[in-house]
């Protein structure tokens, strides 16, 4: 089954309500809540009390925590009532120990990888984490081309969880659209967040539909 995240970071920010509610509608499973501290990334978007709003118009939270120090926010942002959390390789220490944080407070976890950060730092916490995130663009903005060398990494995390008989989610973010779609879902995405393609779109609901399909 292939499930469509719209990236919040795409939104109508004075009418911010009414669009999520408009991606639910349109068939949205998740939202996708792009967190930015100005520092791992060079843009500053919202925070947990933000996603605490976002969570009560009814769709499940996705929070990608593009962050440094992202396990001094875990709590806050569980507390929010996200349901993933996505912390970012390049932005941990200790990786496992980070993971487990996020589960103990009670949300999934998920590791996000920049698109220049091997698969292979995934290898020894494959048992460790609900869903992979591969990157398809530099993470800091939306509105960016697909870097299609990314492609290939969809498909090795896909391996990687097939060969050890894990189901977790890969989802993939940054340049989704109705071309790049089916090429992400063939090669192994089962989830894929889309900001300006689909809030873009004049149909989101055939936007979603079309993704879906890929599937
Ligand atoms: C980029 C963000 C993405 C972004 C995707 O740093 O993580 O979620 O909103 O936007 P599009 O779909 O426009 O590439
Ligand atoms: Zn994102």
């Amino acid at each position: 089954m292939i499930r469509v995240a719209p990236s919040l970071l795409a939104a109508d920010y004075l009418n911010i309500g009414a669009d999520i509610c408009r991606m639910k509608e349109a068939g949205a499973d998740w939202l996708h809540f792009d967190v930015m501290d100005g520092s791992f990334v060079p843009n500053i978007t919202f925070g947990s009390d933000m996603a605490r709003r976002a969570e009560a118009c009814g769709l499940p939270v996705d929070a990608h925590l593009m962050v440094v120090n992202p396990e001094k926010h875990i709590d806050a942002f569980a507390k929010a009532g996200v349901k993933v959390i996505t912390v970012h390789a390049e932005a941990v220490n200790h990786l496992h120990r980070v993971l487990q944080q996020i589960r103990a407070a009670g949300c999934l976890a998920g590791v996000a990888l920049n698109p220049a950060t091997s698969p292979e730092c995934l290898r020894y916490v494959l048992g460790d984490f609900d869903l992979a995130l591969v990157m398809t663009v530099n993470p800091g903005f939306g509105g960016q081309k697909l870097i299609p060398a990314c492609i290939d990494k969809v498909s090795e995390v896909r391996g990687m969880l097939n060969r050890a008989g894990i189901k977790a989610i890969v989802e993939v973010d940054g340049g989704v659209n109705l071309e790049t779609a089916p090429r992400l879902v063939a090669a192994g995405a089962d989830m894929l967040v889309a900001g300006s393609a689909l809030y873009g779109a004049a149909d989101a609901k055939a936007f979603i539909e079309t993704v879906k399909r890929q599937g």
